[in-house]
């Protein structure tokens, strides 16, 4: 063979073994496609014989991923235990749906999900859709992130692409609340940019995309460091592939104790950044 059949022959196998392995991971989605969902066909993620619409396919991958990193601590909950949930920035309320029908249909949990959003028309749709399928552990309000105070204890937050410092608002609300579990996917973190540009690697800065990426990983290394200090432990993973979306890194934090020597050398670390970035960033302001 040359080299040029061996290549192509070789991609063949490639793009079938791709194939096959995405097909796979997709059937064991916690929803898999096809499931009789109405209200997805409503949301326009399903169509109406329970396929996804094409054009959804990654918020579907999305979701699906979130459920998925959830069930690990969906674990401590067994059957009409109590949950209650926050999803801040909901917007359209893909994943307060889908974390919803999860949690109550199939994990059979008593779930009690807010979600809250700036925006007045999608809230208002929010609520009639929770009415029409008769989701009544749904509750839905417009409103800013910062005003919202919760009526009852919160055990989950969750929050997906809530845009630049109102990820900040949503993990103030979290400590602020004592939620056991938070789930936070930031995106266009653009605080930090701002300053680092004097006060860093100018070497790193010439570049501005390099500029804009740092400044969002130095913000969410801030942001988990900040919640080890409010008693959380934390830790940040890849939340989707990055050709899925680059805004694919997710904060995940749990209550816990932490020794006194180990907040010491998170508060010295902290404090050492801040000086490097030449910024107090938001979520410092807010719980520092
Ligand atoms: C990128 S969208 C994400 C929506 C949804 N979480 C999703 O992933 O499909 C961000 C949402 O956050 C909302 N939002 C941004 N800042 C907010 C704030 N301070 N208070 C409440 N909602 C806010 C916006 O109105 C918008 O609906």
């Amino acid at each position: 063979m040359k080299n040029g059949e061996i290549t192509r022959y070789q991609k063949i196998i490639t793009e079938n073994n791709v194939g096959v392995a995405n097909h796979n991971k997709e059937k064991n989605y916690l929803i898999p496609e096809g499931s009789p969902i109405p209200v997805f066909v409503k949301l326009g993620i399903f169509t109406k014989d329970y396929k996804v619409v094409a054009k959804m396919h990654d918020k579907f991958k999305q979701i699906n991923r979130y459920l998925e990193l959830l069930s690990d601590i969906i674990k401590e909950y067994k059957e009409n235990d109590d949950i209650y949930i926050i999803d801040f920035g909901c917007g359209k309320s893909y994943l307060s749906f889908a974390v919803y029908y999860y949690l109550s249909v199939i994990k059979k949990l008593n779930v009690f999900l807010t979600g809250i959003d700036l925006k007045k028309e999608v809230v208002e749709d929010c609520k009639k859709l929770a009415e029409e399928y008769g989701y009544s552990g749904m509750d839905f309000f417009a409103m800013d992130i910062k005003d919202f105070v919760p009526k009852h204890k919160i055990d989950l937050v969750i929050s997906l692409h809530a845009c630049d410092i109102a990820t900040d608002f949503v993990i103030h609300q979290a400590v602020k609340a004592g939620a056991k579990h938070i789930f936070s996917v930031p995106c266009c973190q653009k605080e930090i940019n701002k300053n680092i540009a004097n006060s860093y690697e100018p070497i790193l800065f010439r570049y501005g995309i390099l500029q804009e990426r740092v400044s969002a990983l130095i913000t969410d290394a801030i942001r988990a460091t900040v919640l080890e200090l409010n008693g959380y432990k934390t830790d940040i993973s890849e939340f989707v592939d990055l050709t899925d979306s680059p805004k694919n890194l997710l904060i995940r934090a749990s209550l816990a104790a932490h020794s006194p020597s180990y907040l010491k050398k998170k508060r010295e670390e902290l404090n050492d950044l801040l000086v490097r970035v030449d910024a107090i960033p938001m979520i410092v302001k807010l719980l520092g």
